[in-house]
């Protein structure tokens, strides 16, 4: 019945974990920056990467939780996730221009991600949470864009 069910599980799941790692990693670099921003517009950085990490954190528990609804093993471990993500894990202070590039960097993978859920796995509820994401990571990186 899986298989009926869930056609190109494993796919969909390898997927949704890698986009899981990235997403978790810039969640912990975003409260990075959130904690050690600092200048003269300190005090309005500080409440947007708030907003920002909140949303992250939004992002994770639904992919998360899309993987569990396509049948698959949520990945829950900091190790995982940081070996695994397509984005560095710096142990330094993060900036808005780092969390930028970031978010661009995700918007371009996150093109590519939806092409094979939709092509390749012929997904499109998984299609289309990635396209939820994709908007708001544009969002974000405008947001983030527009600081300089
Ligand atoms: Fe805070």
């Amino acid at each position: 019945m899986t298989n009926e069910l869930f056609p190109h599980q494993e796919g969909i799941t390898t997927l949704l974990n890698q986009v899981l790692a990235d997403e978790f990693v810039l969640y912990t670099k975003t409260l990075n920056a959130h904690w050690n921003c600092r200048g003269p517009n300190f005090y309005s950085v500080h409440k947007l990467l708030d907003e920002q990490y909140n949303d992250l954190q939004t992002v994770i528990d639904e992919v998360a939780e899309r993987v569990r609804a396509n049948n698959g093993i949520a990945v829950g471990s900091l190790k995982t996730f940081a070996d695994t993500s397509r984005l560095t894990d710096p142990s330094g202070v993060v900036s808005t221009s780092d969390l930028l590039q970031d978010h661009e960097a995700l918007i371009r993978h996150l093109r590519e991600d939806i092409v094979t859920a939709g092509e390749d796995y012929e997904n499109s509820a998984t299609e289309d949470l990635l396209t939820s994401l994709l908007n708001r990571h544009l969002t974000m990186a405008w947001m983030l864009r527009s600081l300089k």
